[in-house]
């Protein structure tokens, strides 16, 4: 596993003849954009105090199966991820990305690694790239850190990552518990896949870029985990969740968390819950960053429709071993839900 070697886009940005774009970085699709920008439309609001508190728990969980089943993507208000550890870890982040690159090199990827800061899902030298940077790091279980690159980080940024990391997944735990609920499932089913579940970062750092129509932060793409977590680190727009073929933008929410269903979800919901494509845009004077948690069950589940959803209707997705599932994700260029579609049964004609 693991992704070819690019240039550094934060490096890049600041040295690139301003006139044109780099032609590896040019999307010919932004031409043919439909983006929703008069805010008429938005993802929905999920309040996470109303979601646990008795008296409104019912009418909360049903705005939860309605956002997931409708959107798949929804801003998380009223979480338990402490304000200030939000906002001790946008600094870590922000700090971090202003090192100098031979520091931010000391956690550069290597060769056949996922882990560390460089770029992810190149496959090939012909292949459109994005004009962002990012930092890849395992969470959960502990056992899965590269300690190496771990130890590199600086002391703030690792304290904060690892508080960051618990307090995060115990949301997600907790919004799994509800969705398996709305499934009619018993929580524990998802809940105990998910002891010593995977949680990985993916920090990203979109550099402006004056001619930002011409270039995307990050290709279309749904996530392959079953829940995936993002924080706005700052306040510039960039992230834009596909509806009706157009592009709806995504607000930063101050203290908001947004949260988005993923390809495991679809797969163990027989397709009721379905990933959504997304993707980044950048901005033309200013920076954008993000961290995003991806959690996953654990590595020996196994990844196919559950058993107690499909009740005797097809089963639309394969079933693998957790290991093959995610070789087979990193080993792609990702390109909206092409991904999905080889987990997907051949139906006989
Ligand atoms: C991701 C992602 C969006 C963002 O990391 O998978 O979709 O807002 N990030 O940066
Ligand atoms: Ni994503």
């Amino acid at each position: 596993m693991g992704s070819l070697p690019v240039a550094n886009v934060q490096a890049l940005a600041g040295t690139y003849d301003k006139d044109e774009v780099p032609p590896r970085y040019e999307r010919p699709e932004r031409m043919s954009d439909h983006v929703i920008c008069d805010g008429s439309v938005e993802i929905p609001l999920i309040d996470f105090h109303r979601l646990l508190d008795p008296e409104s728990s019912v009418d909360e969980s049903a705005n939860l199966d309605r956002a997931c089943e409708e959107w798949g993507f929804f801003q998380l208000i009223n979480h338990t991820v402490p304000a200030e550890l939000i906002e001790r870890m946008k600094v870590d982040i922000v700090e971090f990305f202003m090192l100098p690159l031979e520091t931010k090199n000391r956690l550069a990827q290597q060769p056949g690694q996922l882990e560390g800061y460089g770029q992810l899902f190149v496959v090939s030298e012909e292949q459109k790239l994005d004009w962002a940077d990012m930092l890849y790091l395992s969470g959960q279980p502990v056992c899965n850190r590269n300690m190496k690159l771990w130890q590199e980080l600086p002391v703030s940024f690792r304290t904060t990552l690892d508080k960051y990391s618990l307090e995060v997944k115990k949301v997600a735990d907790c919004l799994l518990g509800v969705m398996a609920k709305n499934l009619g499932l018993k929580p524990e089913v998802i809940n105990a896949q998910c002891h010593d579940g995977i949680q990985s970062f993916r920090i990203n750092y979109y550099p402006p870029c004056l001619h930002s129509e011409k270039v995307l932060g990050f290709s279309q793409h749904s996530d392959a985990d079953l829940l995936t977590l993002v924080l706005q680190v700052n306040q510039v727009q960039g992230l834009q969740v596909k509806k009706n073929c157009s592009w709806v933008p995504v607000k930063p929410l101050h203290g908001a968390l947004v949260v988005n269903v993923g390809d495991i979800f679809e797969i163990f919901t027989n397709g009721r819950y379905r990933s959504i494509e997304h993707r980044a845009i950048v901005n033309k004077e200013q920076e954008r960053l993000s961290i995003a948690a991806f959690h996953s069950p654990n590595i020996d589940t196994m990844i196919g429709p559950l058993r107690e959803l499909v009740k005797g209707a097809d089963e639309i997705y394969k079933t693998m071993d957790h290991e093959n599932f995610m070789r087979l994700f990193f080993s792609s260029k990702l390109d909206g839900k092409s991904f999905l579609d080889c987990m997907k049964l051949k139906i006989p004609q």
